[in-house]
């Protein structure tokens, strides 16, 4: 591809069309070949992906020795590869720090690079928090609708930590109409969540108490149960392990001589 520096030295400018992305022939007008990439660099920045997150990729992924960890990098491939043949969504489910997000991200990164569709993270106490400003601000700010448009049309959307803001009914009406609109629209969905699914054991207290189910109500777990394919993840949290591993090999070092 044929490249200009801009003056301002960080820029860089296609020579062929001037980095509108079109080249103009006549009456006929046709994409340059730098618009891929120009489409690539827009679908990366309407992502959202925060910061924090941003070096996520199935190639960084360390599944080894722990059979969940490897099959969630598995499922994640596999719907990579049938997007978007196949629209089923994933519910990442499992304790902190074990890689949920991180394999979330990997997966809109690849279906970004590879299928060329359209993707949004959504922090869901973040979108809360949006909304919430447009009822306080003057007309001139983003209406509500303004704020839910990506989050409703967007090809396939992370819903990062479900359930983990405080609910109430606004909330579960808001959480309801962008699920319900997507279900409707045939929209995917990648949810992470800390909650799990009741489990059969009564002892388990912790299980017991706190669900998805009983964060987001029987109607909106269950309408997830058709849109989205379990992936439960049970592993050790990623950032204990590695600081446990840091310390390990500290205390490892061979320590000074004492004559
Ligand atoms: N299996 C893994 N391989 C590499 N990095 C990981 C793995 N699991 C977690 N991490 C890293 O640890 C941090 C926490 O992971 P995250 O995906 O946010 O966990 P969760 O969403 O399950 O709470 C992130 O920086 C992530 O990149
Ligand atoms: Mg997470
Ligand atoms: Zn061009």
């Amino acid at each position: 591809m044929d490249m200009v520096i801009g003056a301002d030295g960080d820029s860089s400018v296609c020579e062929r069309c001037g980095g509108t992305g079109w080249i103009v022939i006549g009456e006929d007008a046709y994409h340059c070949d730098c618009h891929s990439g120009m489409r690539l660099n827009q679908l990366e920045r309407e992502a959202n992906i925060p910061a924090r997150y941003s070096h996520c990729s199935f190639l960084n992924f360390k599944s080894d020795n722990n059979t969940s960890l490897q099959r969630g990098l598995e499922v994640a491939k596999d719907f990579v590869n049938m997007y978007p043949a196949n629209r089923d969504g994933l519910l990442f489910m499992g304790g902190c720090g074990v890689g949920k997000t991180h394999l979330a991200v990997g997966i809109i990164e690849e279906i970004i690079a590879t299928k060329g569709a359209s993707c949004l993270f959504i922090d869901f106490r973040s979108l809360l928090e949006e909304i919430k400003e447009t009822f306080q601000t003057s007309s001139e700010g983003p209406s509500e609708m303004d704020i839910l448009g990506p989050v409703l049309e967007t090809d396939v959307i992370i819903l990062d930590d479900l359930g983990a803001e405080k609910t109430s009914e606004w909330v579960l009406d808001r959480l309801g109409f962008i699920i319900n609109h997507r279900y409707n629209h045939q929209k995917t969905m990648i949810i992470t969540t800390n909650f799990l699914d009741p489990k059969n054991e009564k002892s388990n207290l912790e299980r017991a108490t706190e669900t998805l189910e009983s964060r987001i109500g029987v109607r909106l777990r269950s309408r997830l149960y058709e849109m989205c394919k379990l992936v439960e993840i049970d592993a050790e949290d990623f950032r204990k392990k590695t600081a446990k591993k840091r310390a390990t090999s500290r205390s490892g070092r061979p320590r000074n001589r004492a004559y």
